[in-house]
């Protein structure tokens, strides 16, 4: 996984420079959209960075686009997104190696976006046996004190051998908040 900061030569495997600024140019810009819907902002955000994936959905923080080729490119659309950002990069790089097999991985990030594996299917809370996986989940995570955060199925996929994975983990967090 490789890091990029804000004045660093842009260099990146899976963006173009001209994606790199397009991106920092929305970045500068996106306070000014703050009090639109989610819909509509992650609309504008594509828009205004004009990038040619399609966008493949969008939360409260951030739009997710299509790099079509395996990978997911999410940008930051609302503050909150930066730090969804760097919680998802932190905990996958230090996280304990039997609960980074939970997250979707993450290949590349920088200043507002984050580069992780495209997941294909999607969970359906309504099978038990989703459930029974998902109650492990939240077991092996807050055993290593870690609050999973937010789980619900937007947030879930299947992996092509049907584990269960975390594709929006930015809102785990340390549990010491229990004591
Ligand atoms: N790795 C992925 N593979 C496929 N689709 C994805 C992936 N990551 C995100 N998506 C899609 O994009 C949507 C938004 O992504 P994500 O949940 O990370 O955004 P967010 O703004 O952080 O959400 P929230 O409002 O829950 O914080 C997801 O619900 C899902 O439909
Ligand atoms: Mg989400």
């Amino acid at each position: 996984m490789s890091q990029m900061s804000r004045g660093e030569l842009p260099h990146s495997t899976f963006l173009t420079k001209k994606e790199w600024r397009s991106i920092e140019l929305w970045l500068y810009t996106m306070e000014k959209y703050g009090h639109y819907s989610d819909d509509r902002l992650a609309r504008k955000a594509k828009k205004k960075m004009g990038l040619s994936y399609d966008v493949l959905g969008h939360g409260s923080f951030r739009v997710v686009f299509d790099l079509n080729n395996d990978y997911v490119l999410k940008v930051v659309t609302r503050r909150m997104g930066f730090i969804s950002n760097e919680i998802e990069m932190d905990l996958f790089r230090e996280c304990p190696k039997h609960l980074r097999n939970y997250l979707c991985p993450v290949y590349e990030f920088g200043h507002g976006w984050i580069i992780m594996r495209k997941m294909i299917r999607t969970v359906s809370m309504e099978e038990r046996d989703h459930r029974k996986k998902l109650v492990k989940l939240e077991d092996d995570f807050l055993k290593e004190g870690i609050h999973p955060g937010d789980l619900n199925e937007e947030n879930l996929a299947l992996s092509r051998t049907g584990k269960l994975v975390v594709i929006d983990y930015g809102h785990f967090s340390k549990a010491d908040f229990w004591w």
